[in-house]
């Protein structure tokens, strides 16, 4: 893949290709996204193809600022109250599609809702007032593998994109994905920003019932039952070897993926996610670290346990999933 440095000529070149309805490698703070242009149905598709995505798992989409989401979503008051707390951040909101929506409908594969964010990136941003032009963008890996979280890692087996160099992902885990029904708020993915933090404006945050391999989620959702992500298939993000969690034990034919100062011993090799235990930085290395520890010689990923203070609920979440997909053989069908 073309990675291209962060120059205005790169940013042309992209906004370029967003013009001929083809794909771009986009950093955020979160994780590398393929963004394409989310009002065309032909770029949206391109995407789809590009990652093997479920047609029924919709994509965010990302824009500028909260003015440009009121022009595409109705706002209910406490949506609005969280966007203008922690946009632009790793929050995403699923929100009412207006009726004059120009959003393509596989974005939203089918639903009435879109779910929409303010990446707090600068070059993000800066190809988003380029473009001027929403961006439907999921994380730039193939779908059920690990996402990407440095320009390098952005790699498609049919398609060539540029990919604008961000740098290391500052966040490393996808966005917290959020929707609020009649005032109250639902967590429909643990991710880049707490739940502590979202619950001090939202108060508890509640949570659906995890969604079963093959599960359509959403797509099938009465309006009574409580809302679902259905990208939140219980297999995702994993590794080609097999993947041990909370390991107490470790040995020689294992690559470890150790997390704080005491690190267990005996690891054919290590990486360490925090030394110091701190679960924002154990993020921002997770999906890289992972990646890195994916080789020969080693028969499996053990990891030692993560506590589910601050990020450590969206790493258990990807790491609990990891598990279930992981092993040899395509990303696992849904
Ligand atoms: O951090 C992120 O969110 C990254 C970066 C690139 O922004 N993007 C990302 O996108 O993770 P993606 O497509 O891999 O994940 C989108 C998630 C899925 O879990 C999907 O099911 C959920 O958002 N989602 C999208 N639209 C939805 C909707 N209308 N209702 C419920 N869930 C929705
Ligand atoms: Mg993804």
């Amino acid at each position: 893949m073309p990675v291209l440095p962060a120059t205005e000529s790169a940013i042309a070149q992209a906004v370029a290709a967003l013009q001929q309805g083809l794909p771009v490698g986009m950093p955020t703070e979160t994780v590398y996204g393929l963004a394409c242009d989310a009002r065309s149905d032909l770029a949206v598709a391109r995407v789809f193809a590009a990652k093997g995505r479920p047609s029924f798992n919709p994509l965010i989409v990302h824009v500028a600022s909260l003015q440009a989401a009121q022009q595409l979503v109705q706002f209910d008051p406490l949506s609005l109250q969280l966007a203008q707390q922690f946009w632009p951040g790793p929050l995403t909101l699923v929100l009412k599609r207006r009726a004059d929506c120009p959003i393509s409908w596989l974005v939203s594969a089918g639903l009435d809702t879109l779910a929409l964010r303010v990446p707090a990136h600068p070059l993000a941003l800066r190809l988003l007032e380029a473009a001027a032009m929403p961006l439907a963008a999921p994380s730039a890996n193939p779908s059920g593998r690990l996402s990407p979280t440095q320009a390098d890692h952005v790699q498609f087996p049919d398609l060539s994109v540029v990919v604008l160099d961000g740098g290391p992902c500052a966040v490393g885990v996808e966005s917290t994905v959020v929707r609020v029904v009649e005032g109250k708020a639902w967590l429909l993915r643990p991710g880049g920003l707490e739940r502590a933090a979202i619950e001090q404006v939202a108060g508890p945050l509640a949570a659906p019932p995890a969604t079963q391999v093959g599960h359509p989620g959403a797509a099938a959702a009465a309006e009574s039952e409580p809302p679902r992500s259905p990208g939140q298939l219980l297999a995702h993000y994993a590794p080609h070897r097999p993947l041990r969690l909370d390991a107490r034990q470790v040995s020689s034919q294992e690559a470890l993926l150790a997390f704080g100062p005491q690190v267990l011993p005996g690891a054919g090799a290590v990486l360490n996610l925090s030394q110091r235990g701190d679960t924002t930085e154990a993020a921002a290395h997770l999906f890289s670290y992972l990646r890195a520890l994916d080789r020969e010689p080693f028969q499996a990923i053990a990891v030692m346990a993560i506590p589910h203070q601050g990020l450590g609920e969206a790493i258990r979440d990807r790491l609990t999933r990891a598990a279930v997909g992981a092993g040899p053989g395509p990303a696992p069908e849904p």
